[in-house]
C-alpha cells in the first residue's frame, strides 16, 4: 500500500537551542507497527497552511524502543512549516507519514561509529547515538557536532546527559564557528582541515570505523566524505543524509516542482498507485512529473520535492525519463529502472510510472 498520512496527537513540545523545537508524537497501540522505525529515519509532516498543502520531512531523534516518535525542527525565518510548527501544542493533531529513509544504522552487535552532524542534522544522529549506546553494551561512538554558538546547539542537555551516562563509550566534540572555545580544534567549521587536524591528534581514526554517518549541508558532506576516504575510511562505510533547510531550499525546490505554470503538453503520463491508474498530459520542458501531476490533480507521494528523500520513488514501466538531480537513489535502483517523480522529465511521448513496484 502506498504511504499514507495518519493523524497523530502531539504528546510533547520542547524548545531546543535558540531556534529549534522538538515535537513528540503519541503512537496509538494499533499504529505501533506502522510507525516502527530504524534509527536515522524521518517522518513527513503535512499541514494546510493558509490553503497550501505543505509537507516537510524531519528526522526522528528518539532512541529505539521509545514510545514517542520525536522529531527536531529548526525554526527558520519565513519558514512556512516551521512557523506553523511553532504554534503547535500538546494535544494538537498533525498528519504524519510513517517512518522512511535509508540513512539507517542497524542496532545489535559491537560497533565503532563516527557520527558527524551540523545544526539540525543532529536529529537522526542523536537517534543513532542513543540507540547504539543503549542497545549495544560494548560499542563506541565518536560524535562531532558543529554549530554557530553554544546557544544554538539543539539537544545540548540530552547530549551532555548521554555523555555523562556513557562516559567511557561516547566521545563528544562540539565545534563552534562563532564562539571561541579553549581548544582550537573545537573552533571553526567542520570541514576537511578540521577532520585532518582531528586525525593528526587522534580524535578520529577513519580507518577503524564500522560506519561513518554524516548529516548536514551538502558541502560539508562532500568535503568530509572525500577527506575521510583519503584518511583511510572505507567508502562503503560512509553514509550520509543531506540536510534540507526545511523551509529554505525545500521551499524553492517545492515551488519549482509544484508551482510552475505548466505549458500545455502532449506527453502522456500514466501513474499506477495502489493498483489504480491515472493518466494526465504534460510538457517535460516546463514541469517535472510530480509538478505536472499536482497541476492535473493527481496525487502522488512526495515529501522533500528535492531529490533527497526517495518518497516519490517509482519504477519506469514504459518509456524513458531523466532526472534533474538525484541525491537518494542508489546505482542498483537506477539500473533496475527506478526514478524520482519529483525530478523526472519524460523523454518519450508516453511514460508509465509504477509507484507500487518495490
Ligand atoms: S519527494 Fe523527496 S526525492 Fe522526490
Amino acid at each position: 500500500m502506498a504511504l499514507q498520512f495518519y493523524d497523530l496527537t502531539i504528546a510533547s513540545v520542547e524548545s531546543q537551542g535558540i531556534d529549534g523545537i522538538a515535537l513528540g508524537f503519541d503512537i496509538p497501540k494499533e499504529l505501533e507497527g506502522v510507525f516502527a522505525f530504524v534509527p536515522g529515519q524521518y517522518l513527513t509532516l503535512r499541514a494546510d497552511v493558509n490553503g497550501e498543502d505543505i509537507r516537510r520531512s524531519y528526522s526522528i531523534c528518539s532512541a529505539l524502543g521509545a514510545h514517542e516518535r520525536r522529531v527536531g525542527i529548526r525554526v527558520l525565518e519565513d519558514g512556512k512549516f516551521s512557523s506553523y510548527a511553532q504554534t503547535l501544542k500538546q494535544g494538537d493533531t498533525v498528519s504524519v507519514m510513517p517512518p522512511q529513509g535509508r540513512f539507517v544504522a542497524d542496532i545489535g552487535g559491537k560497533h565503532n561509529y563516527l557520527l558527524i552532524a551540523a545544526g539540525s542534522g543532529i536529529t537522526p544522529i542523536l537517534s543513532i547515538a542513543k540507540s547504539v549506546l543503549e542497545g549495544e553494551a560494548e560499542s563506541q561512538i565518536t560524535l562531532i557536532y558543529g554549530n554557530k554558538t553554544t546557544a544554538s546547539i539543539m539537544f545540548r542537555e540530552e547530549l551532555e546527559e548521554l555523555k555523562d551516562q556513557f562516559m567511557q563509550r561516547l566521545s563528544l566534540v562540539h565545534v563552534l564557528s562563532r564562539e571561541n572555545q579553549d581548544v582550537d580544534l573545537a573552533n571553526g567549521r567542520i570541514g576537511l582541515d578540521k577532520l585532518r587536524l582531528m586525525h593528526e591528534r587522534g580524535v578520529i581514526e577513519p580507518r577503524t570505523y564500522h560506519g561513518i554517518y554524516l548529516c548536514g549541508p551538502q558541502e560539508m558532506i562532500e568535503t568530509c566524505s572525500a577527506g575521510l576516504v583519503e584518511m583511510g575510511a572505507e567508502k562503503d562505510h560512509i553514509h550520509f543524509e543531506l540536510f534540507t533547510p526545511a523551509d529554505g531550499v525545500g521551499l524553492s525546490v517545492e515551488k519549482r516542482a509544484l508551482k510552475q505554470e505548466q505549458a500545455a503538453g502532449d506527453i502522456e503520463v500514466i501513474t499506477i498507485l495502489d493498483g489504480t491508474s491515472r493518466t494526465f498530459k504534460m510538457d517535460g520542458k516546463t514541469a517535472t512529473v510530480l509538478g505536472a501531476a499536482h497541476e492535473a490533480g493527481v496525487e502522488l507521494p512526495f515529501s522533500c520535492a528535492g531529490g533527497m528523500c526517495c518518497t516519490c520513488r517509482c519504477h519506469v514501466a514504459e518509456g524513458e525519463a531523466e532526472m534533474d538531480v538525484n541525491y537518494s537513489l542508489e546505482s542498483w535502483e537506477l539500473d533496475a529502472g527506478f526514478i524520482l517523480a519529483c525530478q523526472a522529465r519524460p523523454k518519450t511521448s508516453k511514460l508509465v510510472l509504477d509507484f507500487d513496484a518495490t
